[in-house]
């Protein structure tokens, strides 16, 4: 039996995000190289995709590579980006097979050409799909999304085109990578870290946080699952108290 006959399907996480986290624990773990836990983080990224279009999850956001991560080893940082390319070859037929759409949130201007060039055209390639929207974090990091967002709005006022009196959170929104995309509903961690390192901090304001020791690689359709079940069984009160809630619900 699989944990997803559990779920209730009245009360999916709209939007799932994740800090895929452990890969270089769980290699090293075997004595193997920090690539192969890479490259089997791949293998969970499929799993987990599948088990997302199971579960009828509309958004689901991998953090592949931070702003903070151009720091790793250049060996380690081109392993990355050559994976990128292998995983979005390899997984476009089943993406467009399947109905997912790929996004990207992030400077992708820093990726490698090689990178950009497959990314790109992914993107394009699945632009109607409808099932579920992949967001890809590349050389994203929040600070750095909302820093560009306090430049872009800055300009705009500037120019004309935006009243400052009249910015609500709404404005703020639109000025994001993520600008049409719904609040982030679950927030998972891998690998045992207790943090948020620097991914969606805006989005993820009202979300549920979900931190497993699990390393990525391990990771698989059940874990996504159980972490589904533990948002279902949450009170999501969004500032309200519990009895408001249930009045609103009668
Ligand atoms: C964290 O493991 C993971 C990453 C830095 C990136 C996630 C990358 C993948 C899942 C594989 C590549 C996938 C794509 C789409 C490029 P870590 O290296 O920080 O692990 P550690 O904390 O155990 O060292």
């Amino acid at each position: 039996m699989s944990l997803l006959d559990k779920v209730n399907n009245k009360n999916i996480p709209q939007h799932v995000a994740i800090i895929m986290d452990g890969n270089g624990r769980w290699a090293k773990a075997r004595d193997l190289e920090r690539s192969e836990g890479h490259r089997e983080g791949i293998e969970t990224i499929e799993k987990v995709v599948d088990a997302c279009t199971q579960a009828n999850v509309k958004y689901l956001t991998i953090y592949a590579f931070s702003v903070e991560n151009w720091l790793r080893p250049e060996d380690e940082v081109n392993t990355l980006m050559d994976l990128l390319v292998y995983f979005i070859t390899k997984e476009t037929p089943k993406l467009l097979k399947n109905g997912i759409r790929l996004q990207t949130i992030g400077e992708t201007e820093r990726l490698p050409e090689r990178t950009r060039n497959a990314l790109y055209k992914c993107m394009e390639e699945t632009a109607s799909g409808e099932k579920l929207t992949l967001v890809v974090a590349l050389s994203y990091s929040s600070r750095w999304e909302l820093t560009k967002a306090a430049k872009d709005i800055a300009a705009d006022v500037k120019n004309g085109v935006l009243d400052g009196n009249s910015i609500t959170e709404e404005t703020i929104n639109n000025y994001l990578a993520t600008k049409n995309m719904p609040d982030v509903d679950l927030l998972i961690r891998t690998g045992g870290e207790i943090r948020i390192s620097n991914f969606m901090l805006w989005q993820a304001s009202y979300a549920e946080l979900y931190f497993t020791d699990t390393y990525w690689p391990d990771f698989d359709e059940e874990c996504l699952y159980e972490a589904i079940l533990y948002f279902q069984k949450k009170e999501r009160r969004f500032g309200k108290i519990s009895e408001q809630l249930e009045k609103e619900n009668q």
